[in-house]
């Protein structure tokens, strides 16, 4: 049997998040859940993590609770795509799971300092990482790497410029990207390269498991908004879950903008190397005027297997019912 790659998950649960949970419960060695305040409030966020281990048939993953509100930022919700209570129209009942005792921010302190095989995942705002960070600046040499859904190569979804995870706490991302750890980020520019639909409904509800019921009945919700939805931190997770679904990606430097009166939020990447350089990573099809001084911190995705994904997201939720 191959060892399955070993990862603590920091989410806001959130419709993406629940997909992006499916996948790494199947496939990874989730060794813990950390929940943070983001597409709706803590308090959400946390029980509907405990659900979904309760619902993929591991309530044995401990989950923890993180900080509800960002570091200094005025707070920021997405529940009019995430509904109020981050399911969409689905209620559940309080999971029997109970929430861990320790505060997720000790937990993530505790498990780098004391492990050096256990890989970060983030699908919400960087603010119990980036507290972690504070409270214990070791981290910065022991997290390994951290896998982020979060910011955008090029354009923004809650501002032009910014990605939602990025805007709602803009102080503790700038942390995080500055830390030192190694990086990958799967920003909106490949997550707009997937689309889920509502045909895409009628095939989970015809997997006939309770995971594809509820996979089907959020997904509805979120679809229903534009008549499709890219399932961000699914498409994030992915590239833990399997080498091939990722197919480009590149080394960058990446800050985030803090200060910016239209740019506050936003994840900008030095792109100066990639240009009028080598064909194949050209991104603008530009001559180079300059050369960058800037390390590269971030390994940013830029294409991706659709078709690949779908198998693997389809693949995934039936064999839920086996
Ligand atoms: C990100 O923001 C949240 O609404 C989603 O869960 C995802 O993590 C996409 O911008
Ligand atoms: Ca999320």
């Amino acid at each position: 049997m191959i060892d399955k790659k070993k990862v603590v998950i920091d989410c806001d649960p959130g419709i993406d998040d629940c997909f992006a949970l499916m996948l790494c419960i199947k496939h990874l060695d989730v060794k813990g859940i950390v929940a943070v305040g983001g597409n709706t409030g803590l308090k959400y966020t946390e029980r509907n993590a405990r659900y979904m281990t309760e619902l993929t048939g591991r309530p044995d993953i401990p989950v923890y609770a993180g900080y509800d509100m960002p570091m200094l930022n005025k707070l920021v919700r997405a529940t009019e795509v995430h509904g109020s209570g981050g399911l969409g129209t689905v209620a559940i009942e309080e999971p029997k799971k109970q929430l861990e005792k320790q505060h997720g921010v000790d937990y993530l302190i505790d498990t780098f300092m004391n492990h050096d095989d256990i890989s970060l995942i983030t699908l919400g705002p960087l603010t119990n990482v980036a507290q972690a960070i504070l409270k214990e600046p070791q981290l910065k040499t022991r997290i390994p790497e951290i896998l982020c859904m979060g910011g955008a190569a090029f354009c923004g979804n809650t501002t032009p410029a910014a990605e939602f995870n990025i805007y709602v706490d803009p102080e503790a991302a700038k942390i995080v990207f500055e830390s030192g750890i190694p990086i990958r980020m799967v920003g909106l520019n490949v997550t707009r390269q997937n689309h889920m639909t509502f045909e895409d409904v009628k095939t989970l509800k015809a997997m006939g498991n309770p995971v594809a019921d509820f996979a089907a009945e959020i997904l509805s919700f979120t679809a229903g908004q534009d008549g499709r939805t890219g399932l961000c931190d699914a498409c994030a997770v992915s590239w833990m879950v399997d080498d091939h679904i990722i197919t480009k990606s590149a080394k960058v430097h990446v800050d985030v903008e803090t200060k910016g009166e239209f740019t506050r939020g936003m994840t900008l990447c030095d792109w100066r190397e990639y240009m009028g350089k080598d064909p194949k990573m050209d991104i603008a099809h530009e001559k180079q005027y300059d050369k960058s001084d800037l390390v590269p911190n971030v390994d940013v995705a830029l294409e991706f297997d659709e078709k690949r994904f779908r198998e693997v997201l389809f693949g995934t939720i039936a064999s839920y019912g086996e």
